[in-house]
């Protein structure tokens, strides 16, 4: 050990390990005093004034502008049901094949010829024939059936993308279909879109 003691040196030690009287580097109480002067600032403003909103406060306004914006769009969807008609685009029809293999096709199999959901390629429907039927039929769901309602889970671009791709099944007779139980032929006046 040597003789000269660092003016530094602090007189304790532990297990021979010594503790120098360093000053902090000045960037190190820079950053200590502006937080402490933000943590002060930010108590006041926020906690004693009031005058913020705080996170949660912050996350429920967001929250409600979210569902405005999603009511909206439900509610303009909802009134065009009535006069939808199926789309025909390529990119439209993709995507509802997407949707269909993945959400819709372990019920109503693959090629929509029926498993415990019904065939949506014959010519017989339990609840409507019409573009919009189905569309209603997705959105609604018929729970007590075992039909989910999609509303909650498919936007309404998706669920009118599934409705066009299952409009494009009718009439395509796949292999194995599920036949028709206590269903109705669709009314005279509907013509089918592959005559
Ligand atoms: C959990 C199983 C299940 C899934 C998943 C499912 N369905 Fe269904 N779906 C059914 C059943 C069961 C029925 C028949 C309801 C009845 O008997 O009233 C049905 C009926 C329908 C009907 C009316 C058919 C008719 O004859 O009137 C349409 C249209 C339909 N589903 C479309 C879809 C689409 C599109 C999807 C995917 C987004 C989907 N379904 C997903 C079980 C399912």
């Amino acid at each position: 050990m040597n003789d000269s003691k660092d003016p530094l040196l602090l007189d304790h030690e532990v297990d021979g390990i010594k503790e120098l009287d360093n000053n902090l580097p000045r960037w190190w109480v820079w950053l200590f005093y502006i937080t402490t002067a933000y943590a002060v600032v930010y108590m006041v403003y926020y906690h004693a004034m009031g005058a913020g909103d705080l996170m949660v406060a912050e996350y429920d306004k967001e929250m409600a502008v979210g569902e405005s914006i999603k009511s909206a769009a439900i509610a303009r969807f909802e009134s065009s049901i009535d006069s939808a008609s199926p789309s025909t685009d390529p990119v439209v029809i993709a995507r509802g094949q997407q949707i269909f293999a993945t959400t819709c096709a372990p019920c109503h199999g693959v090629q929509g010829q029926g498993i415990v959901g019904s065939n949506l390629t014959d010519d017989y429907w339990i609840h409507g024939s019409t573009f919009q039927d189905s569309l209603r039929t997705i959105y609604n769901g018929v729970p007590e059936k075992g039909m989910i309602s999609w509303k909650d889970s498919l936007k309404p671009d998706q669920i009118l993308a599934s409705a066009s791709y299952i409009y494009t099944l009718r009439g395509t007779n796949p292999p194995n279909p599920k036949p028709p139980e206590n269903q109705q032929q669709p009314a005279s006046d509907e013509p089918s879109p592959f005559e």
